[in-house]
């Protein structure tokens, strides 16, 4: 994916089968906890996306190294580092910078960092995060424009968040990991992310209780140690392709999607009229031609992904009816629309719902990709469009799919960087 923009040709029907890359989302979250330990972490699985680079920077800006040992494998070492501050023109490229906070001030006692930046979907605090390290005494304030934390050690709390935070939760869980006595995250987000890094935290000598549920205990511990941990399967990934198929009525084998992390998208798409099989790591998604409108709502795991609302609207376009999608997540993640109708969808939004009538038929014209999942959308339509569909800023797709183009080529998708 060398170029600036993507060219489709649609209305090839996407047949065969795609082997699903690591998790975006639980490799951004994994760098910066080998930031608990002066020994090496291997971490496998992890794709090569823009935000996997961009992290793998912030780590380095703070005197870690980070090096690519294969092509999915990175060695990740903290033995010296020589900052608490992460490089604000590093941090403004992705929200998942801020976890530095955390495991900083757990090892070290400091930390200090400009807010995060990320895709433009609404506002994005980090009260949440802040408030679970006063929790735990650490003490808060802003220099200039970062956030400083310090505490000589950290100690176990019982923490409240307002709001089941997936970067929060992330947070407050490695902070906990070497405080004095136990942590206990109450309104916990459960996405399977969040048990990933308990599963690499807990590899490093972490005692972590019930990730992935709403209640998460972290008994903390003196001292962690290096390890070796496999990053789960991207699902937003393999939901995309799951959508490929479905709108293209193609017949594809989504390839170690880990269908459990799966169940809302997978109940959504047969509701849509869509065939999908699970056979054991891998999904069969077969497009039968003939969908129905459906209401989404997007909502914190296990309820439908955020990340999924707006490739799934693409999808709804092709749907007999009118399909509403209630985004509850973020306040401004349905920029996409004005996108998609200038394909000829039949689109409103009013706010944080999209008001779909179909099925109409898309036309290729010029679009632009306003964030990751936005530009996952609009390759979608392209797909099933009529004619060449041209996406520019095709660099927010780069930041969380790996060779998307590539993948969808070898399914047999007619899709061009240039
Ligand atoms: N929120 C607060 N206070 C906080 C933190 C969050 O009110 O301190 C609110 C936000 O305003 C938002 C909601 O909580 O309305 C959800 O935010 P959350 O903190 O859960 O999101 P995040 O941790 O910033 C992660 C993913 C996003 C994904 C969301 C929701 C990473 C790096 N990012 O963001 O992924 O959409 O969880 O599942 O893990 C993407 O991959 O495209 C992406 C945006």
């Amino acid at each position: 994916m060398a170029g600036e923009r993507f060219i489709i040709e649609g209305g090839r029907r996407l047949e065969g089968s795609v082997a699903v890359s690591g998790s975006k989302n639980a490799s951004v979250a994994a760098i910066p906890a080998a930031l608990l330990v002066p020994e090496d972490c291997y971490l496998e699985n992890v794709p090569a996306i823009g935000d996997v680079k961009f992290m793998a920077q912030v780590l380095e800006s703070l005197g870690g190294e980070a090096e690519r040992t294969s092509p999915s494998t990175l060695r990740l070492n903290a033995a010296h580092i020589t900052s608490f501050s992460p490089a604000t023109e590093l941090v403004v490229n992705l929200r998942a910078s801020f976890l530095v906070m955390g495991a900083l001030l757990a090892r070290f006692g400091q930390a200090m960092c400009s807010p995060p930046g990320g895709d433009v979907i609404g506002q994005r605090p980090i009260d949440v995060h802040l408030a679970g390290f006063a929790a735990m005494g650490a003490d808060i304030h802003r220099q200039g424009e970062k956030f400083v934390a310090q505490a000589k050690r950290l100690r176990g709390a019982r923490i409240f968040m307002d709001y089941p935070s997936v970067l929060g939760t992330q947070n407050l869980m490695m902070a906990g990991t070497l405080a004095r006595g136990t942590t206990v995250i109450i309104n916990a987000a459960s996405e399977p992310e969040i048990a990933s890094l308990a599963e690499m935290l807990n590899n490093m000598g972490a005692r972590i209780h019930g990730a992935g549920s709403h209640t998460v205990e972290i008994e903390g511990v003196d001292a962690l140690h290096g390890a070796r941990h496999r990053i789960i399967p991207d699902r937003i990934e393999a939901g995309t392709f799951a959508i490929a198929a479905a709108i293209t009525g193609g017949d594809v084998r989504i390839c170690q999607a880990e269908p459990a992390h799966l169940h809302s998208l997978v109940a959504k798409l047969k509701e849509v009229g869509v065939q999908v099989e699970e056979d054991g790591t891998d999904l069969r998604v077969r497009g039968t031609g003939q969908l129905g409108a459906v209401t989404i709502q997007a909502l914190p795991y296990p309820g439908l992904a955020t990340d999924l609302q707006a490739p799934m609207a693409a999808l709804l376009t092709q749907a007999q009816g009118v399909s509403y999608i209630h985004e509850r997540v973020f306040e401004n993640r349905l920029l996409y629309v004005s996108e998609l109708r200038k394909l000829g969808a039949e689109v409103v939004s009013t706010g944080t719902t999209a008001i779909i009538s179909g099925p109409t038929p898309l036309i290729g014209t010029s679009v632009r990709a306003l964030d990751i999942r936005a530009g996952a959308a609009l390759v979608l339509a392209g797909l099933a469009a009529r004619g060449k569909t041209e996406i520019s800023d095709i660099y927010h797709l780069n930041r969380g799919y790996q060779c998307i183009d590539e993948k969808l080529r070898s399914l047999g998708a007619d899709i061009q960087s240039a």
